[in-house]
């Protein structure tokens, strides 16, 4: 018979539902991924990386002409999606996420051109959702790429400051990255109480048994994460083996309905 070791549902009485968290990017030469990568140390996210369908193309060859033609046909013709470079399929459903941080690398004063298809297809369904900006250039002011994320996103909630992260700042980024989630006021915008909307998915309790957490209640799907901010695993089963994680504090985030609860857990060492 498993033995008991914790039950924390007892000190996680209080029920507070965190708004969700898509970081939407592109980076073609990875300065950008650096920084998101920062970032989710920072911040729970899911994570979204635009890929181009066209594989293998160097967009700065030749005094960057290949990402310049593709600037310079969004450019000419904004309304049309031929105008916008293909890129991969995406699985993503918006309607999930509170709050979408777009990561965007600058190509010749605009968003770079795989990004921007991408915010062409899906900009419509931000409506109403608080939508941050980071964007990384050389040296170039960022006005445009913001310009083409209000073009694209038309109706979302646009939070101020922007994040301008030069080129050579990528390395050093930790700091910036955290006063700028400060001045975004990102902790207190992603964490609403809606209890009247939550209590359906409010009273889950988490058992940690030996080998196993059983988690008692009806979710849609939950997330673990370690306390540094690192996805162990996703499911939608109610019991998990443990016997490959090693002991510690561990954050499990609930999904019901489009709604969030995190309970915290500990496994203890064997
Ligand atoms: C096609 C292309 C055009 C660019 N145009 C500019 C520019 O006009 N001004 C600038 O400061 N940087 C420009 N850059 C540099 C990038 O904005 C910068 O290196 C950025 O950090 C790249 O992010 P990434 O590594 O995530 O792709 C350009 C880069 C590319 C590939």
């Amino acid at each position: 018979m498993k033995r008991l070791t914790v039950i924390f549902s007892l000190i996680l009485m209080i029920v507070s539902v965190n708004a969700k968290t898509l970081i939407v990017y592109y980076s073609f030469s990875n300065n950008i991924h650096r920084v998101v990568t920062e970032l989710q140390t920072q911040i729970q996210a899911d994570i979204l990386r635009i890929e181009p369908q066209e594989k293998g193309l160097d967009y700065a060859a030749n005094n960057y002409a290949i990402g310049s033609a593709l600037i310079s046909d969004i450019r000419q013709n904004p309304n049309s999606e031929s105008s916008y470079p293909a890129i991969d399929p995406v699985n993503v459903n918006l309607s999930e996420y509170d709050m979408i941080i777009v990561a965007a690398p600058l190509w010749w004063s605009n968003m770079a051109a795989p990004l921007q298809t991408f915010l062409f297809r899906y900009g419509s369904q931000m409506e109403n959702k608080n939508i941050a900006m980071i964007v990384s250039s050389a040296s170039s002011g960022i006005s445009g790429v913001v310009g083409d994320a209000k073009r694209l996103i038309p109706n979302g909630n646009f939070l101020e400051p922007n994040l301008w992260i030069r080129s050579s700042q990528v390395s050093n980024s930790r700091n910036l990255i955290s006063t700028w989630l400060q001045s975004i006021d990102y902790d207190n915008i992603t964490s609403t109480t809606l209890i009247d909307k939550t209590t359906d998915i409010s009273d889950i309790d988490i058992v940690v048994n030996v080998d196993e957490i059983n988690i008692i209640g009806e979710f849609d799907s939950v997330s673990i994460y370690n306390i540094e901010g690192n996805k162990l695993l996703e499911t939608n089963d109610n019991i998990i083996k443990t016997t490959n994680i090693i002991h510690g504090i561990y954050i499990a985030y609930f999904h019901k309905n489009g709604y969030q609860i995190s309970k915290k857990f500990q496994i203890v060492a064997k």
